[in-house]
């Protein structure tokens, strides 16, 4: 799928999410699951030269992918990791994944080793779909090659049993009509044009967790 579509059409979860954590300049975060890089490029440009961006890919070819759309950015490191396996060379302030968690085997491993690279005090972001919940003319989608296609529907628990504090939690889902970019992105994860059926994506849900202490 083309990276720049996902961005545009998911954008606004994204930016949501980054303006509730009051990210600044300095902050330092990993991207896991970073996949072409936006995520870890939206972040960088946040972070700015003072602070740095792990853009972590279990897939080399990723990491090479993120690497190159970072290229701009000398505060992004990229890194060939699994999230099962996640160790930085220090604690971040925020862990962020967004379409990660419904590829992994084990969803609270990833997310148990994303609470211990982060700082007492410091912040966890999940952004993961329930894809059944995205509708074509009113019907279901269904992405049946994902391990955990509506992994979003159980995020706040999992986030909870990680030993998190959940601070918020929403769903978000692009919808539109006719040509654009939804209906791009549709075609592009289907492989079938929806022609004038509206769409609603599938949505994206967002949680904040926080880790203890200051
Ligand atoms: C659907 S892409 C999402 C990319 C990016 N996070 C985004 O939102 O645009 C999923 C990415 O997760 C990576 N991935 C899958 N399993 C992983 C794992 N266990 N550890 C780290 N990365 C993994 C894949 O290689 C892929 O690049």
């Amino acid at each position: 799928m083309p990276n720049a579509l996902r961005d545009d059409v998911y954008r606004r979860p994204l930016a949501t999410a980054l303006e509730r954590l009051e990210i600044g300049p300095g902050w330092r975060c990993v991207d896991v699951g970073a996949g072409g890089g936006d995520v870890s490029v939206a972040l960088a440009e946040i972070v700015g030269r003072q602070g740095r961006v792990y853009a972590v890919d279990s897939d080399p070819a990723a990491r090479d992918v993120a690497a190159a759309e970072a290229a701009a950015f000398s505060q992004v490191l990229a890194i060939t990791q699994a999230g099962e396996d996640l160790l930085l060379p220090e604690p971040v302030d925020l862990a962020f994944c967004r379409f990660l968690l419904m590829h992994v085997v084990d969803p609270a491993v990833v997310l148990a080793r994303m609470r211990q690279a982060v700082r007492p005090g410091g912040w966890v972001v999940a952004q993961e779909p329930i894809t059944s919940a995205g509708r074509v003319g009113g019907l279901p989608l269904s992405m049946p090659d994902a391990l955990h296609p509506d992994i979003g529907a159980l995020l706040p628990a999992l986030v909870l049993h990680a030993g998190l504090d959940i601070v918020d939690a929403w769903a978000e889902a692009p919808a539109g009509v006719g040509p654009g970019p939804v209906s791009d992105y549709l075609a592009d994860l289907t492989g079938v044009s929806p022609g004038d059926d509206a769409i609603v994506l599938p949505p994206l849900v967002t949680v904040i967790g926080r880790v203890h202490g200051a």
